[in-house]
């Protein structure tokens, strides 16, 4: 963990040039105008843990601006971000007015490539009730850090005189990344925001830090309290708060460290989060490493989306309905919506048709039809016997071609119409059963079909 006294020697060290650059043209905005500005959170956390020789590629920096603003309708930040955005017509600029906060987004720039720099106006929240949404009113940094979630994530560094460059760390968050620990700032914080749960793990695991066990004991507070549970009832499940629960999921399970994450947020007992009926029970966690050793060979370029199948799993005990109702409230994507509607059906039929099949033909028309991300979920819910004839369908028999195709048999003079599909089917259906091999072989068969019309 780096030193203190002034940061931004190794921070000018640490970033892209062109990172430093900017920030040292928004601080002096900020200055021009008698503001203080501040970045915070996890860049100032990720720069500290950088030893001195590292680069950090930052792609989402946090800043706070302190001071008065001239309009009561925007924020410092929002005017601050509105005259760098000016200076740099490739960025977009928006604004989130309730909060007072705008971001600027480069994507894709020659210059900064992917950056996403948020700019807030300092300020305090409370929650009238717990999990909603922040109220927001203007403040100093100090309360600003204070609403954060874990001491590591309420460091500042100043970045405009006087004494730029200083850490502000009111909360002992410099010990906390020596030390290795996330400990939450305040005993409520996981009452009033549930999702702190899955980011307390996600920090835990990715950084190989211990949870501090005062907020261990916080976590499961919150979790025997029933919080999420009875906000459900009370019907106070904001949009916003769902919105966070699957961004922490997905950030979690999609991550390299999923497996520890998952089996830390169980041992937490937290997937109760996203519905009572989750448990990580042995067969569940089976299911879903299979499921990821399928995806990882099968789909490499993660095109289904491997974190999805893996809640899909973890969420498929729930009945029926509620989980319906917890994918849609989720705002999971359709595919997904659509496996989880049909699941239990088709894991069943496919089962019980794949044990009545002889032939590899009759097998491969059961399956054919099926997308892959399905026939994982039918495999990990299946018994081994069914699971080897979708692994060898998905390896094998869905890559083999008949000898001939529809250009040959053109080729070959038979006119073309609803006969050739029933044609290709026998030559597939004959190839698959290893009866023809050759070309000659599949002439043969053609011309039989053919002659008999
Ligand atoms: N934050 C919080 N409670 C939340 C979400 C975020 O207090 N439920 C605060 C934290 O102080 C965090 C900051 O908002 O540092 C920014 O959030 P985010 O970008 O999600 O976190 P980072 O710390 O930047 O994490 P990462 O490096 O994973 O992006």
């Amino acid at each position: 963990v780096a030193t203190v006294s002034c940061l931004l020697p190794s921070m000018r060290h640490s970033l892209k040039k062109s990172t430093w650059k900017l920030l040292e043209m928004i601080a002096k905005e900020a200055e021009d105008q008698g503001w203080h500005l501040y970045i915070v959170g996890g860049a100032v956390r990720d720069l500290l843990l950088t030893n001195n020789n590292q680069k950090v590629s930052l792609q989402d920096i946090d800043l706070v601006v302190d001071g008065f603003h001239r309009s009561a309708d925007v924020g410092a930040g929002v005017e601050l971000a509105s005259t760098i955005q000016k200076k740099y017509p490739n960025c977009r600029l928006s604004v989130h007015g309730e909060f007072q906060t705008a971001a600027l987004l480069w994507h894709k720039d020659p210059e900064f490539g992917s950056l996403w720099i948020d700019i807030a106006t300092s300020r305090t929240e409370f929650y009238p009730y717990p999990a909603a949404n922040p109220e927001v009113e203007s403040s100093s940094i100090r309360q600003d850090l204070y609403r954060r979630d874990f001491t590591i994530n309420a460091l500042a560094v100043r970045l405009t005189p006087p004494r730029e460059g200083e850490l502000l760390d009111f909360f002992g968050g410099l010990l906390d990344l020596k030390g290795k620990e996330v400990r939450v700032l305040h005993a409520n914080s996981f009452i009033e925001d549930p999702t702190r749960i899955y980011r307390a793990v996600r920090f835990a695991v990715r950084l190989n830090f211990d949870i501090e066990p005062q907020t261990e004991t916080y976590i499961r507070y919150a979790i025997e309290s029933g919080i999420y549970d009875k906000l459900k009832l009370k019907n106070h499940v904001t949009p916003a708060l769902t919105t966070r629960l699957k961004a922490e999921s997905k950030y979690i399970l999609e991550a390299n460290y999923w497996k520890p994450a998952l089996q830390l947020l169980s041992d937490l007992d937290s997937l109760k989060c996203l519905h009572n009926q989750v448990i990580l029970d042995d067969k569940i966690w089976w299911q879903i490493r299979c499921a990821s050793r399928w995806l990882r060979y099968l789909d490499p370029d993660n095109n289904i989306g491997h974190w999805l199948i893996r809640l899909e799993i973890l969420i498929s005990k729930i009945n029926p309905q509620e989980r319906k109702q917890l994918a849609l409230n989720l705002h999971l994507p359709k595919d997904s919506l659509e496996r989880i509607d049909k699941d239990n059906i088709i894991y069943s039929e496919i089962q019980e048709l794949l044990l009545k099949c002889n032939k590899i033909s009759d097998k491969y028309k059961q399956l054919y039809r099926n997308k892959l991300a399905d026939l994982i979920l039918v495999a990990v819910n299946s018994k081994k016997e069914v699971r080897r004839i979708i692994w060898q369908y998905l390896t094998q028999w869905s890559k083999i071609q008949a000898p001939l195709n529809g250009n040959d048999l053109k080729r070959m003079g038979y006119k073309p119409g609803p006969q050739y599909k029933l044609v290709l089917d026998r030559l597939l259906a004959l190839t698959l059963d290893g009866e023809i091999k050759t070309q000659q072989e599949a002439a043969i068969i053609v011309k039989q079909m053919f002659d008999n019309g």
